[in-house]
């Protein structure tokens, strides 16, 4: 899909050149600014009962009189801001997406276009248009419309294009991180985020390193390792490069969940809903769609994806309840739950991920079901004793319309982790269960400039709409080009 700016010129909206027209009314009384024809279709549609002005509202005109785009949607936002715009225009598109325009153009009234706005347009008409069709062949036609123009002022144009190519960017990133998670989990295995990594490489100009089995045992990843071995899927330790930034800046690190299915292993999870565990990659799809948005934009700056992969299945080979692992760092680990799985490889990844000397290093993980419990399905979980850090991530977050909640770290929390047989065990109690994954990782953070994102909730979602979200990919990729300066 392209997108551009396009100023209303001398005939107004009504004579533009689209072949459907997109009104975005931000307040009442914005209605009666608009050209009189569009603006009488909305009053008679007021007064039959058929539009309120209401946020969530939509109305759809087919051929107008007095306006040369034969299909005009209306939809109302909350109020004049990014968010509510962008659900404005997620409604609008799902009026014109099924017909016949290939070419829309959006107008908003009753509020002022910010580059906000127009990365919400472009993540918006991303998720409208977005269908899963991989394994699904029976799945609806694509959408017809290629084209969508923001209608601004020529004085905005550029500031607007500019904020619609790094849209489309995130945009991208997001759908590729989507794409990789909804695949079932026989299609999406370690060695397929392998392979596709190393294909994103060639295709973006990133360096990608894939540690094998053999490799990680030279380097003593005992606790990743203990994950993988009840699998025959053989495990990848994926690493990833960017160096947009030169050789000797610091990159930022990101480190990615990626267990590719969680049955829980011998700690086996329940049947119900145990489908949804495809996405316990989660992590690892939106590492990959990041790096993806940041070389797309050729940002200057250095940032590494680090993608420990494996299933967590139950077998004879599977490690066990009470088993004693040492990970990569030497500490040792006492599994206690093999469902809690996630931080048995984060740690050997966060371990790995100092030799590279980070700036900082953000780790993204579907790991716990209590931060679900916690903070529901909008907010991810954000973890740092790093008050800068914690700051720079939730106004990245905040600034992307993908918003993060920062969580505690208090030391009493990690009282929880002790254990008879090892340094420390693999879980707690039930009670603050997000909480006491975080102090399990932050036990392996060490020096680090470290943040840990729970999107046990964010990364997907169930119910009749099932299918990943590609949340973080916006926050994350704010967040490195907010330093790429
Ligand atoms: N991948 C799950 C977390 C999860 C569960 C995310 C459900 C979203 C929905 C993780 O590996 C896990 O199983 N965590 C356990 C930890 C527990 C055993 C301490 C959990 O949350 O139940
Ligand atoms: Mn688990
Ligand atoms: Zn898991």
């Amino acid at each position: 899909m392209d997108f551009k700016t396009q100023s209303a010129g001398a005939s107004g909206l009504p004579g533009l050149a689209a072949d459907a027209l997109l009104v975005v009314l931000a307040s009442a009384d914005s209605a009666a600014t608009l050209d009189k024809p569009l603006a009488d279709e909305l009053a008679r549609a007021i007064r039959d009962g058929d539009f309120v002005c209401k946020a969530g509202q939509t109305l759809y005109a087919h051929r107008v009189p007095g306006i040369k785009a034969g299909r005009v949607a209306f939809a109302f936002a909350a109020d004049g801001g990014a968010k509510a715009f962008r659900k404005a225009v997620l409604a609008g598109l799902g009026l014109l997406k099924g017909g016949g325009a290939r070419t829309a153009a959006v107008v908003a009234a009753g509020l002022t276009l910010t580059p906000a706005h127009a990365e919400a347009l472009v993540m918006a008409a991303a998720d409208a248009l977005y269908v899963y069709r991989e394994t699904k062949p029976s799945a609806p036609a694509a959408s017809k419309l290629a084209t969508l123009m923001l209608v601004c002022d020529k004085a905005d144009a550029a500031a607007l294009n500019a904020a619609l190519h790094i849209g489309q960017a995130v945009a991208d990133g997001c759908t590729l991180a989507r794409e990789t998670a909804n695949r079932p989990a026989n299609h999406c295995t370690p060695s397929y985020l392998a392979q596709l990594a190393k294909q994103l490489g060639k295709e973006h100009g990133f360096k990608v390193e894939v540690l094998e089995r053999k490799d990680c045992e030279k380097l003593g990843m005992g606790s990743f390792l203990a994950v993988a071995q009840g699998s025959d899927e053989a495990p990848k330790f994926i690493v990833a490069r960017w160096m947009g930034g030169g050789k000797n800046k610091a990159p930022v690190v990101l480190v990615g969940k990626g267990i590719t299915f969680d049955t829980g292993g011998i700690s086996i999870k329940p049947a119900a809903d145990m489908d949804e565990m495809k996405y316990d990659m989660g992590g690892a799809a939106s590492v990959l769609g990041t790096l993806q948005a940041v070389a797309q934009l050729k940002a200057k700056v250095n940032l590494v994806g680090i993608i420990p992969a494996c299933e967590n299945m139950p077998s004879g080979r599977a490690v066990k309840p009470g088993d004693v692992v040492k990970s990569l760092s030497g500490q040792t680990i006492e599994i206690l739950n093999t469902d809690a799985e996630g931080r048995l490889i984060l740690c050997d990844a966060l371990t790995y991920a100092e030799r590279l000397k980070p700036a900082v290093v953000i780790d993204i993980a579907t790991l716990t079901g209590a931060c679900v419990i916690a903070l529901g399905y909008h907010r991810t979980g954000l973890f740092s004793p790093d008050e800068p850090l914690a700051a720079e991530l939730l106004a990245a977050g905040d600034k992307a319309l993908d918003p993060a909640w920062r969580m505690p770290l208090d030391e009493e929390y990690d009282e929880a982790l002790k254990s008879h047989y090892a340094d420390m065990a693999n879980v707690g109690p039930r009670a603050g269960g997000a909480i006491t994954a975080a102090m399990f990782l932050k036990r392996f953070a060490g020096k680090l400039r470290w943040a840990h994102l729970d999107i046990a909730g964010t990364a997907w979602k169930s119910g009749p709409a099932k299918g990943a979200t590609g949340r973080p990919v916006p926050l994350l990729t704010h967040f490195v080009l907010s330093r790429a300066g």
